[in-house]
């Protein structure tokens, strides 16, 4: 017999990834914030269903399980930083708009700010802060971006270095072009996007 979780979210559905999300911005011409896609995943639970939602959930982060309480229209974003300690994991929009807090589901680069914590219980979720080898060695694409010089005010890099991670993981070996749509979603106030790219292929290059 299902368990009540399993009740009340059938089909494990995730929060659009961001390619998704650019595509259905462009696509439809107008802007849409994150608000709309959590208000949509929300209002898609039968009536009665979030008065019997399971606050305490496991979730698999960084190869870990934790257990956490998460209200029933909490973010991803809200859950790692503020409930897990996972302060790597950036809020700067919180509209679904800078790519600060992008994580990984399932190896997917998602908003993490625009992702309901309930949706992902299932899935793996990767922070920056698991990506670091057992040894203590930093992943290729954090070592690239620091040889590129890329972090300058270093408030986008943990979200560039997660855009990075999940495009070499798709495709280990991109052309510039498919590295610069890929990390389209992630926005420097410091202008830092060529040492960003030249970062990302200098690990496409050592991988
Ligand atoms: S904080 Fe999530 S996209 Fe800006
Ligand atoms: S390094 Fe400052 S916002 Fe990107």
């Amino acid at each position: 017999m299902a368990d009540r979780e399993d009740c009340c979210f059938p089909e494990a559905v995730v929060a659009p990834s961001r390619r998704e999300f650019i595509k259905g911005v462009i696509a439809s011409g107008v802007a849409v914030s994150s608000v709309a896609y959590v208000s949509t995943a929300w209002a898609q639970m039968a009536p009665g269903q979030a008065g019997g939602l399971e606050r305490l959930l496991s979730l698999r982060v960084n190869g870990q399980t934790r257990r956490v309480d998460v209200l029933p229209n909490e973010t991803l974003a809200m859950t790692l930083r503020y409930k897990l300690g996972l302060a790597g994991t950036k809020l700067g929009c919180d509209r679904a708009e800078c790519g600060a807090c992008t994580v990984l589901i399932d190896d997917i680069a998602h908003y993490s700010c625009s992702t309901l914590t309930h949706r992902v219980r299932d899935r793996q979720i990767t922070t920056v802060e698991g990506l670091e080898s057992s040894s203590g060695e930093l992943h290729p694409v954090q070592q690239a971006f620091i040889d590129e010089l890329g972090p300058q005010c270093g408030f986008c890099t943990p979200g560039q270095v997660m855009a990075g991670v999940a495009l070499l993981r798709d495709n280990p070996n991109p052309t510039r072009e498919e590295a610069r749509e890929a990390m389209a979603g992630n926005l420097c106030r410091c202008g830092a996007y060529d040492h960003y790219l030249n970062g990302v292929m200098r690990a496409a290059k050592g991988a």
